[in-house]
């Protein structure tokens, strides 16, 4: 299958890729970033040393969204640098690729022209806010018949949200956007903190990856470690890392782990609860249903695909 990746490249997107770079049935066609976990700019810059990092720097990594539709500018939040350090890689400062950053290519064209070339072929996965995948929807509306999928990592339906009480990080960041993309018409799937919080990474895994002794395996334990460490201080009760990002991706591929509720969601734009995402019963009710909403996950089976995608990359590179 062919992807396209929209990240905000931290810990969780940088596995994303990682998996995906270790799964050969997955073609990865463009890697493009936003604001979020970091700028859209150093998103670029940490996807980049990924993908140079595991010798894939043919891909092309292209920077999309600098903020909010509606907004001027972003900050990133000091919250985000706790979870992913101030590199957003988990103060792992991998060197920088020196070549230049490309900021010239018009993200949303590079979408439609792939979704029209491709079609079903392709499924875009968003891991960072909708801002890059609602600017091609506004500019190139018909983009929603080339058949395309789109996996969204975002929104907490039956669950607590992670920005607020009740609005998901990725959803919160950019609530105009993705409301933009759920009532376009697009054939969505939604990967929300329902599922995520319950695919959870250990350090059994880390160390696994630690042994392998290579340049690679230190890099993605180090980092995820970072993260680990996170989630132990605030989130004890876990007993590992939320795989948010990765289950996205993997998905794409494994629809089969996940159980699905067709549904339409809006997402609430004022009030005590914005940010949260609730059943759209106007459209449900003319018969639209182009949302599947993930409800559960078959945990044991995405854990043992992850592990064994980084795996098989730790021993490509290695
Ligand atoms: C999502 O927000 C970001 O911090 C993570 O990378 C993930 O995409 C989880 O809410
Ligand atoms: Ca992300």
């Amino acid at each position: 299958m062919k992807m396209i990746l929209d990240v905000d490249t931290g810990i969780d997107d940088a596995l994303a890729i990682a998996y995906v770079l270790g799964t050969p049935q997955i073609e990865l066609l463009g890697v493009i970033c936003s604001y979020g976990n970091v700028q859209a700019r150093q998103a670029v810059v940490n996807t980049r040393k990924i993908l140079s990092l595991f010798r894939r720097g043919d891909i092309p990594v292209i920077c999309g969204a600098g903020h909010p539709l509606s907004k001027e500018r972003f900050e990133v939040r000091p919250l985000s640098m706790k979870v992913h350090g101030m590199d957003g890689l988990g103060n792992t400062f991998l060197p920088v690729d020196e070549e230049e950053i490309k900021t010239d290519m018009d993200v949303a064209k590079f979408l439609y022209d792939t979704a029209t070339r491709y079609g079903e072929e392709l499924t875009i996965v968003t891991e960072g806010p909708l801002t890059n995948l609602a600017a091609a929807v506004k500019k190139y509306p018909d983009i929603v018949n080339c058949g395309i999928k789109i996996i969204i990592m975002g929104g907490a339906v039956c669950v607590e949200g992670n920005m607020t009480h009740c609005a998901e990080t990725n959803i919160y960041q950019d609530i105009k956007a993705a409301n933009i993309v759920f009532s376009s018409g697009l054939h969505c799937t939604l990967v929300g903190l329902d599922i995520t919080l319950r695919t959870l990474l250990t350090r059994n895994e880390t160390s696994e990856w630690r042994k392998t002794k290579t340049a690679w395996g230190k890099f993605l334990a180090d980092m995820t470690d970072y993260y680990i460490a996170f989630h132990e201080e605030v989130h004890p009760e876990m007993n590992g890392c939320a795989l948010h990002d990765p289950l996205a991706a993997a998905i794409a591929l494994r629809p089969e782990f996940v159980t699905i509720f067709p549904c339409c969601l809006k997402v609430l734009e004022e009030g005590p609860n914005e940010g949260r995402c609730v059943l759209d019963l106007v459209a449900m009710n003319q018969g639209t249903k182009n949302i599947g909403l993930c409800v559960d996950v078959s945990v044991e089976k995405f854990i043992l695909e992850f592990n064994a995608a980084i795996k098989r990359l730790l021993k490509i590179s290695g």
